[in-house]
């Protein structure tokens, strides 16, 4: 099966809840990704948000022991698995989500506002940054996309907006396969 279709069967036949949240892991994804589109965002950065979180899909296909560690986290066996396809403007903001919402963090308004499982597993992900850390996050080249992806992340978890198909990302998704 080509990576395109791989990518298609999973997002159509997962079913399970994004953590904490009312929407699915799917459904989750491809609203981060429309609000991207919204946004007028580049198409690398609309894929980024549409696979920001497949690393979770990684975890749970029995097929794909070999390429998961134990103790690796979601947005690193993501990044480890897609960047043998897609190129790095597409995988770099998703190996920095997680970092990116350390940094945001840092900023008592946005902590506020995230939802309740957010701010749970922010205890799992490092807590925000210190100073240091949030020195050298910024100097990456990624930084900023990783912030938007970030961004988008937190409003994809509406459970009463119509979503497209991952289908309709099809032609997107070829775009930005390495070639
Ligand atoms: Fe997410």
């Amino acid at each position: 099966m080509s990576i395109i279709n791989k990518i298609i069967y999973n997002f159509e036949n997962n079913n399970k809840l994004y953590i904490g949240e009312k929407v699915t892991m799917s459904e989750h994804m491809l609203q981060t990704a429309m609000l991207a589109e919204k946004n007028n965002s580049s198409n690398s950065l609309v894929c980024a948000c549409l696979l920001h979180d497949y690393g979770h899909f990684i975890v749970d296909d029995p097929d794909m022991m070999v390429s998961k560690s134990i103790d690796a986290n979601h947005e690193l066996i993501g990044y480890d698995y897609l960047k043998n396809y897609f190129t790095p403007a597409v995988t770099e903001p998703i190996k920095l989500h997680v970092d990116a919402k350390r940094f945001l963090c840092r900023d008592k308004s946005y902590y506020n506002q995230l939802s309740t499982a957010s701010k749970t597993s922010l205890k799992l992900q490092g807590n925000p940054m210190n100073d240091e850390e949030a020195k050298n996050f910024q100097k990456l080249k990624y930084f900023n996309d990783a912030i938007e992806v970030r961004k988008y992340d937190d409003g994809g978890k509406d459970p009463n907006i119509k979503i497209k198909n991952i289908g309709d990302f099809k032609e997107l998704l070829n775009s930005q396969l390495i070639t």
